[in-house]
């Protein structure tokens, strides 16, 4: 059975609950409170509502508002679903088997703007072919009324276990707009023959439009990382939300042939090699950066009936566990301010999805490859409703605080800097990132850990652990002290002048 609940728990529920419901797959059950962590916030004077209208699923990573008012979600191993958010009924409508999960599988998701004469639904997935490489395809289906059917291949682009992007929106002059990661690879970024770490256009039946800026190209802009959010503003500007390596997550405005930067340049032109790149070719800079990363990923624009958020990108994250609300400016091409929602509340979010009375759905995401600490719980994955239930009587201006700053330890500095990979506690995920508890390649010596927060690494597996020199010396010995302190007590003491003399050898 799929719900947590037992005989003692109903009856805790009939007697304190103030009645929420959820169902699973359509029978209704009631759910007990303390799962679900928040269910009012204040803010200046709107009351909001939080509550789960689908539970049970399993990394979901993809929600669009449907034309007969449910939400299509895709989850990673390759299902599309239809929930009707009033019900909480779910009708699975395709099960794809040719996608390819290690790390992700079935990803992005968009609906015909034309669907009455085109029920057509566009999707894109990992696949691995016979001979091992893996590819990443974007996949036609036709809605029957009841499920997806006659799947036909539009496009097909190289694909990796990670670092695939994904996210697809349909503009306005009916163009397909899919945003692609770099593959871990940097050469051909830049490259429009290459279709990494690019903004690709796309015509609906899968062939290059015409008026694309790189004759014969899908490329429409490029120097992305992992760019997992995509969204049109109602004025129509193109925003795109991708991972950083280890700083600056960032969010951009889109525009034609726009270049953007990575991987010689993270975040802002500020860097002295950054500068002399920008020098030579014009970079167009964030409407917003972050560092210490957060993991952006699903991103929608909204201008709904909670209005502080009005005129703001909706932003949801995974490291950070939160929504961001990216305030605009009125001509909703600038990052004007942020405010920070329900952090660790509900774990890794992949999604968000507006509906057209303003109501906003978010996705977890913790039964991913990468689960974070606490996650998932018995509910996980879930969708969770977020919606405007009231105004604050008398307008208190009681406003949501953004989370300032912390004091700067060293367990800050691990938390945001190094517990996405190696965890809270310490262990990694095996087979990825290996555990700090008990390493034996730590063991006595200083050397390994210096070297290994200035240079960074790459393990046997593939994955890499980025650079950390960019922090100073003092915050680097703070943060080694965490670590011997918490994993490794068989460390000599590390102080800032290992670093300062490890810096003046490796430059
Ligand atoms: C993006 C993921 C990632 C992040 C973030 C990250 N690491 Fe790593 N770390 C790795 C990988 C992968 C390795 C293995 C590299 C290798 O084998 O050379 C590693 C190795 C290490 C090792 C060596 C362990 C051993 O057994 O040799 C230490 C120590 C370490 N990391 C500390 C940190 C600290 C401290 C931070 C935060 C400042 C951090 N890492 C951030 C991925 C990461």
């Amino acid at each position: 059975m799929k719900s947590h609940l037992n005989g003692l728990a109903v009856l805790a529920y009939l007697v304190f609950s103030l009645g929420m419901a959820m169902s699973f797959r359509g029978t209704t059950i009631l759910s007990v409170r303390k799962a679900f962590p928040v269910d009012t916030v204040d803010l200046d004077s709107t009351r909001i509502g939080i509550r789960t209208v689908a539970s049970g699923e399993n990394a979901v990573w993809e929600m669009v508002w449907g034309p007969d008012n449910h939400i299509w979600f895709t989850d990673q191993d390759g299902k599309v679903s239809r929930l009707n958010p009033e019900t909480g009924t779910i009708n699975e409508i395709l099960q794809i088997k040719d996608y390819y999960r290690k790390r992700l599988g079935l990803m992005s998701m968009v609906l015909h703007p034309d669907w009455k004469k085109h029920p057509h639904v566009f999707i894109n997935y990992s696949h691995i072919r016979s001979d091992s490489t893996i590819v990443s395809k974007l996949v036609r289906y036709t809605y029957d009324g009841r499920i997806l059917k006659d799947p036909a291949l539009l496009y097909e682009i190289p694909g990796y276990l990670g670092h695939n992007g994904s996210r697809l929106v349909i503009s306005k002059d009916k163009k397909i707009l899919w945003a692609t990661g770099d593959l871990k690879q940097k050469e051909t970024i830049h490259n429009p023959k290459f279709t990494n770490g690019k903004v690709l256009r796309l015509n609906l039946d899968g062939t290059i439009p015409a008026d694309n800026p790189y004759p014969g190209s899908p490329a429409w802009s490029m120097g992305f990382r992992v760019p997992q959010g995509l969204t049109y503003t109602a004025t129509g500007n193109l925003f795109i939300a991708e991972h950083g390596d280890a700083t600056d997550d960032e969010v951009n405005l889109v525009t034609k042939a726009g270049h953007y930067g990575w991987p010689y340049v993270a975040g802002f032109c500020d860097l002295t090699e950054e500068q002399a790149y920008c020098t030579k070719i014009t970079t167009i800079m964030p409407v917003k950066a972050w560092t210490p990363t957060i993991a952006p990923a699903g991103m929608d624009y909204y201008n709904g009936n909670i209005t502080e958020w009005k005129n703001a990108l909706l932003l949801s994250t995974l490291k950070d566990q939160s929504l961001r609300i990216l305030h605009l400016d009125a001509a909703g091409t600038n990052v004007v301010g942020e405010d920070i929602m329900f952090s660790k509340q509900f774990g890794r979010l992949r999604d968000v999805c507006v509906s057209p009375s303003g109501d906003i759905y978010l996705a977890t995401s913790n039964r991913d490859w990468n689960p974070p600490a606490n996650f998932p719980i018995a509910e996980d994955d879930r969708i969770i409703r977020i919606s405007r239930i009231g105004s604050i009587p008398g307008g208190t201006a009681k406003k949501v605080a953004a989370n300032g700053p912390a004091a700067e330890t060293g367990a800050t500095l691990y938390t945001n800097f190094c517990e996405s990979c190696h965890k809270p506690d310490g262990r990694g995920v095996p087979g990825s990132f290996p555990s700090l508890v008990g390493s034996a390649r730590l063991a006595g010596k200083k050397d390994r850990l210096v070297a290994m927060l200035l240079k960074g690494g790459q393990a046997a597996s593939g994955e890499a652990m980025p650079s950390f020199r960019f922090l100073s010396d003092a915050q680097l010995s703070q943060l080694a002290a965490h670590v011997k302190s918490r994993f490794a007590p068989q460390l000599p003491a590390i102080t800032g002048e290992d670093f300062r003399e490890a810096r003046k050898t490796a430059d």
